[in-house]
Formats: structure tokens, sequence, C-alpha cells
């Protein structure tokens, strides 16, 4: 039994140790590839360590640090005892990242050792190979190519930026400024260890020639011909036979990161390329530096953001622009009253030409609609020059704006610009009351029902502003063309741009005469003086005008003129006072109320203002509660063509204007 499981053991105990050596030496595990170390089973110390992005930091940026790496596995550099060392390659990509650009901290190696032990060894200058005692000896069995970045005397180094390989020690055999052979030119293109930028590295030992060749280039250069340097040595005399591969690096005072992003090595053979595009990402360091990217989406980005920044200037300047206007201080307590422009720009529609309802004597008048209200406003847009009196003008605007009757058109608001005055009013759906008495634009020809309800309603909402409200506002321009018809075809009182306000109790003072042609009472003429009587007068000349549909003064011939007045007085004088009833309404009307309202209106234009009735005396006749006093016409009998040539109206009329004459300027903004 014995003799024949001993040779057994023993074969097996060979077979074991055989696979042993090759399961630890050569299986298959003497070339490699690493693109980024994730998942990479490495022995490492030290400082080092490897980030989740599988980048490889031999040191991690504070000072005074060693770390190493190393290939787990030793590998088989001697095939058989006393044999030579084979020849190997390898490559690698690793980046220097210093906080500084300009200073330089120790640098890194990449060795062949026979221990991964490097306790004893120190940082700084011996990039954590060697120490004082053990640097150069022949028993330390290393070999390294050194990326130093400090120029060490007692090493003999030859600058602060260079490549070598070293034998056992931190001494060089052989070492060269960083950089490499361009292969367009063969000229040397300087290279710098610190630059932050990540540089490829090849490394081959040739065991014929006993070459060793190192080859540096930038990340995006390919591998150059011609290589950094090439050193002989026979490696076979400082190699073990079984030795470790890896990474040694020290930092100094600086802090500063080593890092290894991708290795490949190959014993007899050249070492397999690392896939580049799959290297894992340098940390940011510092200012990141401007890449082509940047160089051409910053500018079109800044150009762009310039432009768009330029644009809503532009636009805002021109929105301020469009929508300025004019605020000043003792507009504060009108507020409420005051309208944004924006807001009348926006609800005629920029004051359009189809919005437009008419022009009259001071402007343009517009339909809105208001942006939010959504009601429906007239704006009458007035030019005018002087800001003397404005304040008295909006006061008064807004005054007016607090009487509210039902025959009267309300006055909402009003909006300043430079320039311009706008004045804000209620929609009367049917326009003008001229529009309908004189057929204008195929109008339908008034009822005399409507006339009367206009009649009584104008009169009324003139005692209300004569007598009821709490101050007396004298109107000065009463005629059609101010009376304006809302949607039932109720006459309502508009255009308050020439009224006046007086206290009740101070007496009515004017300097200029204001109105129209036609409805001014004679005592103007010398007087100038606008009284609630001045208006019953106008009222009269209406009262005659809607019931004959004439107007006041009538070009009858070329050169002759006749005033409607004198025309009805003729009439009466001859008995025949329904002649002179609007002939279109073809006899449809109320006799009574026709004659009542032809001699109430020959009554309240009389001449002598004394003479005529107040309005609450006109609104009594009207509604029939007193008895118009027996007047005959001969009572009347004055000739009031005469008396306006005596009052120096003539020269007004003559021109044959009935539009309003206003020694003061446009609506008496700047009295
Ligand atoms: N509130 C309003 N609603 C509807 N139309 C109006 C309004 N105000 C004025 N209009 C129209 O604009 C025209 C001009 O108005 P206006 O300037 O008051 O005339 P004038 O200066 O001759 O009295 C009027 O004839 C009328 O058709
Ligand atoms: C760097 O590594 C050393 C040694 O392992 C450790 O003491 C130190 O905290 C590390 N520093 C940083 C910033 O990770
Ligand atoms: C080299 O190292 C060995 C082992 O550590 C030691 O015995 C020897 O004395 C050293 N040689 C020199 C010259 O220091
Ligand atoms: C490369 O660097 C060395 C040392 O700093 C310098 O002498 C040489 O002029 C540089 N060469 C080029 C091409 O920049
Ligand atoms: C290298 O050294 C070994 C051992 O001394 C020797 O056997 C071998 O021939 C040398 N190689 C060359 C190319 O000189």
């Amino acid at each position: 039994m014995s003799s024949y499981t001993k040779p057994m053991v023993m074969v097996l105990q060979l077979l074991f140790l055989i696979s042993l050596i090759l399961a630890t030496f050569n299986s298959g595990d003497d070339h490699f590839m690493y693109s980024g170390f994730s998942g990479v089973d490495l022995v490492i110390d030290g400082a080092t360590t490897v980030t989740p992005g599988g980048l490889l930091e031999l040191t991690n940026g504070t000072v005074q640090q060693k770390g190493h790496a190393f290939y787990p596995t030793p590998l088989r550099f001697v095939r058989s005892p006393g044999g030579i060392v084979q020849s190997f390659s390898t490559s690698f990509v690793f980046a220097i990242l210093s906080v500084y650009t300009d200073l330089s901290a120790n640098g890194m190696a990449f060795v062949i050792t026979p221990s991964k032990n490097f306790l004893s060894a120190l940082p700084e200058q011996y990039l954590g190979l060697a120490n004082i005692q053990s640097n150069g000896n022949a028993s330390n069995h290393l070999f390294a190519i050194e990326f130093d970045t400090i120029q060490n005397k007692e090493f003999s180094d030859i600058d602060a930026n260079h490549v070598g390989a070293n034998i056992n020690g931190l001494r060089s055999l052989r070492s060269h400024h960083t950089g490499y052979y361009a292969d367009e030119d063969g000229n040397f293109r300087n290279m710098s260890l610190i630059s932050r930028e990540a540089m490829h590295v090849w490394i081959d030992y040739d065991h014929k020639l006993t070459d060793i060749s190192v080859t540096v280039a930038p990340l995006k250069v390919a591998r150059p011909m011609k290589p950094l340097f090439r050193v002989t040595y026979n490696l076979t005399e400082v190699l073990t036979d079984v030795a470790f591969i890896g990474f040694s690096s020290a930092t100094g005072t600086i802090n500063v990161r080593h890092c290894v992003l991708g290795w490949s090595f190959s014993m007899n053979g050249p070492a397999p390329a690392i896939d580049i595009a799959r290297l894992p990402k340098l940390p940011r360091m510092g200012p990141k530096p401007p890449s082509k990217v940047l160089d051409i989406v910053l500018p079109i980005t800044t150009s762009a953001f310039v432009l768009i920044v330029g644009t809503i200037v532009f636009l805002l300047i021109r929105r301020h622009m469009r929508y300025a206007e004019l605020r000043d201080d003792w507009e504060v307590e009108f507020g409420p009253h005051r309208f944004t422009y924006k807001d009348l720009y926006t609800a005629t529609e920029g004051f359009k030409e189809k919005n437009l309802l008419g022009i009259g004597g001071f402007g343009r008048v517009y339909k809105g609609i208001l942006p939010v209200s959504k009601l429906e406003v007239a704006v009458k847009r007035v030019s005018h020059d002087s800001k003397q009196g404005m304040k008295e003008f909006i006061a008064e605007i807004v005054s007016i704006g607090r009487i509210q009757h039902r025959n009267l058109v309300q006055l909402n608001g009003y909006c300043r610009r430079r320039g311009e005055l706008f004045l804000v009013y209620e929609y009367m759906a049917n326009g003008s009351l001229d529009n309908y008495l004189y057929c204008k634009e195929g109008k339908p020809i008034l009822s005399w029902g409507n006339r009367w309800c206009i009649i009584k309603g104008i009169a009324s909402c003139l005692l209300y502003l004569h007598e009821e409200w709490e101050k007396v506002v004298i109107h000065r321009d009463i005629k059609p063309s101010n009376v304006l018809l809302d949607s039932d075809m109720n006459g309502r009182l508009g255009d308050f741009g020439l009224a006046r306000l007086y206290d009740h109790d101070t007496d009515p003072q004017t300097t200029h005469v204001v109105g129209t042609i036609g409805y001014l009472a004679p005592e103007l003429g010398h007087t100038s003086k606008a009284t609630p009587l001045t208006d019953v007068f106008a009222f009269g000349m209406f009262l005659l005008e809607v019931t004959c549909g004439q107007r006041p003064i009538n070009q009858s011939s070329r050169d002759s003129q006749c005033m409607l007045v004198d025309w009805v007085l003729e009439q009466w004088n001859n008995g025949s006072l329904p002649l002179t009833v609007d002939s279109r309404l073809q006899g449809n009307y109320n006799d009574n109320e026709a004659c009542l309202s032809l001699k109430l209106g020959l009554l309240c234009s009389h001449p002598f203002c004394n003479a005529r009735p107040t309005m609450r005396h006109v609104m009594q006749y009207l509604n029939g509660d007193m008895q118009l006093p027996d007047i005959r016409p001969t009572d009347l009998s004055f000739h009031m063509m005469t008396i306006m040539q005596n009052e120096g109206f003539v020269e007004h009329y003559k021109i044959g204007s009935t539009t309003s004459i206003d020694t003061a300027s446009a609506i008496s903004v700047g009295r």
C-alpha cells in the first residue's frame, strides 16, 4: 500500500505545485487593461483611494503623504530559475492635480518591486520608494520610471519637470524633460507634469536588447513614434524572478493629487491599448480651462443674451414711451378718477379710425371698451399745450364726475399725457341729437313723443345743475349736438368741457365768452358773465330747434341771415304758429305740447334776462303744473337780429359759424 501510494502522493504534490505556480503567475493574468478602476482588485495603502468614479488617487490632496497601488498578484518576470527577465510593456494615463498650476509638488512613479511593503519609505522627494538608508541599495531590486516635479540636487535631477528611469533608488539612470517628439516634424514639444492635464505613458522593455524605452504624450495625441528616451540596462541584474507592479507617489508641502486614470500591462508583448473614451473624469481644479465648446457657445450665448436684454429694454422703453402719461402731485386726490393711458389705448384699440365716433369742436371722440370692466365708454381726445390752469380744470372735471343725473352723460374720469387730455364719458349708443334733427346719415325722424321726452329730460337736468346740486353749475353750451341719446333714446346732456362751477353764494364771474353762436344770450356780448339765465336762453333756442327742426340761424339766402326766433315770432304774429312745427313730423304731434314748447322757447330766449323764467319755472310749465303766463307775440316783439348786432355778435355769425367761439383756448384749458 505504502509503496503504491508514495509515488502517487509525490505526483499529486507536483501537479498541485505546478497548478499553483500556473495559477499564481501565469493564469492569463500577465496582461490586463483597465479604463478606470471601479471594481478593480488593487492592493492600496497610505493615502491611496479609488474614487466612486473609478479614478485611482494615489495621494488625496493632503500634505506629507505616501500612497501605493499594486496589481494584487506578483508577476513572473523570469520564466525559469537562472533565466532572464522577459520583455514587458506597460501603458497608463495619469494626471497630477496641484492646487497651484505653477508650483510643483513631488511626483509619482511606475514601479516593479519584489515587495509591496513600503512602510519605511519616505514621502516628498523619496516618492514613497525608499528612505535615506535604503536609497540606491542593490538589495532593493527596484525598477521605477519616475515623473518628478521637483529638482533634487542630491539625486542629480536635471530639472523640476522630468521623466527618469531609476534603478534601486531615486537617482535616475537616464532622465528627460517631459515632452514628446511630434510625429509630423520630429520636433520636441514641452509638456508640464503639473498642468493638470491627463498624460499618456508607454514603458517598454526589450529583453534581447535590454532596452528600456519611455514615451509620453498628451492624452489626445497618439503614441509618438520616437520615444522620449531610451536607456539600455539589463534588468535581469535588477529584478527578482517574481515581482509586483504598481505605482508609488508622495506629497510634500503642497496639496496635490496624483491620479491614474487607466492602466494596461503585458508580458512578452505590447501593452493593450487603453480605452480612452471610458476613462474616468478628472475632478475640476480651480477655474475650468475654457473649452472649445465654450469658445463657440459663450460668444453666441453672450451676444444672444445682450440681444435679448437689449430688445427687452427697447420694448420696455417703447412701452414706457407709448403709455407715458403726465402725472402731478396734486392729482393724487383725483386718483380714483384717473385712467391709465394704457387702459384707454387698449380700450380704443390704439385710437383706431374705426372706433372714431365723431369729431367735435375740441377733438376726436373714440368709442372704447375698458379692458377690465368691459364698460363701453366714449373717450374724448383733446390736445392742449399748457399746464397752466390744469389743476383747476381737472378739479372741475372730477367734481363734474360726481354729478349724477339720469339726463346727464356721466363723466367717468380723465387721463393726461404730454400735450393731450383724455376725457372718459359714458358711451351713448345713439349719438348726438342733431344727427336726428337734421337727418344726417339716414337717421330716422324723431317722433314728437321722443322730442317731448328729450325736452323734459334736458330741462330736468338743467334744473338739477342750476339749483339742486351742491354747487351752481352752468353748462354754457346747450345745443342739440351736445345732447346725446342713450340706447333708450333718452336725451342726456353732455360735453361739460365748457361748464363752470360756482358756489351757490358767490357771484358768478368769468372773463371769456364761451359757447356757440346762436345760443349765446345777448347780454354776454357786453358782460361776458355766464349765469343760469344764459343757459335758459340757450335752452329756449334748443326748444325752438327741436320743435321746428331748424337751426337757430338760417342762411336763408346768400346775404340775409334769419334768426329762428324772429321767424317763429313772425308766424305767431300772423296767427300761424303751428306752421313752424317741423314739417317732417307730417302733423303727427301734440298741438298743446308743441305750442307750449314754441311759446316757452320764445320766452326763454327773451333778450332781456330778467324776462326769462328760471329752470324751476320752465320745468313747472313743461309738466303742466303751472300755466304759461298769457303772453302775446307783441309782448315779445323784438328783433333778435338787431339786438345781436348791437351786442357785437354779428361779426361772428356773419362768418356763418355755429361752432363754439371760444376766446379762451380749447375747452378753456388754458384759462
Ligand atoms: N358719450 C358719447 N357717446 C357716444 N358718442 C359720443 C359721445 N360723446 C361724443 N360723441 C360723438 O362724438 C361727436 C363729437 O362730440 P363732441 O366733441 O362732444 O362734439 P362738440 O364738441 O361738437 O360738442 C358727437 O357728435 C357724438 O356723435
Ligand atoms: C488622505 O489620506 C490620509 C491617509 O489615509 C488621511 O489621513 C486623510 O484624512 C485623507 N484626506 C482626505 C482629504 O481624504
Ligand atoms: C543594503 O541593504 C542590506 C539589507 O537591508 C544591508 O544588509 C546592506 O548593508 C545594505 N548596503 C548598504 C551599502 O547600505
Ligand atoms: C522646453 O522646456 C525647456 C526647459 O524649461 C526649455 O529650455 C525649452 O526651451 C522648452 N522648449 C520648448 C519648445 O518650449
Ligand atoms: C543580462 O544579464 C544576464 C545575467 O547576468 C545574462 O545572462 C544575459 O546574457 C544578459 N543579457 C544581455 C543581453 O547581455
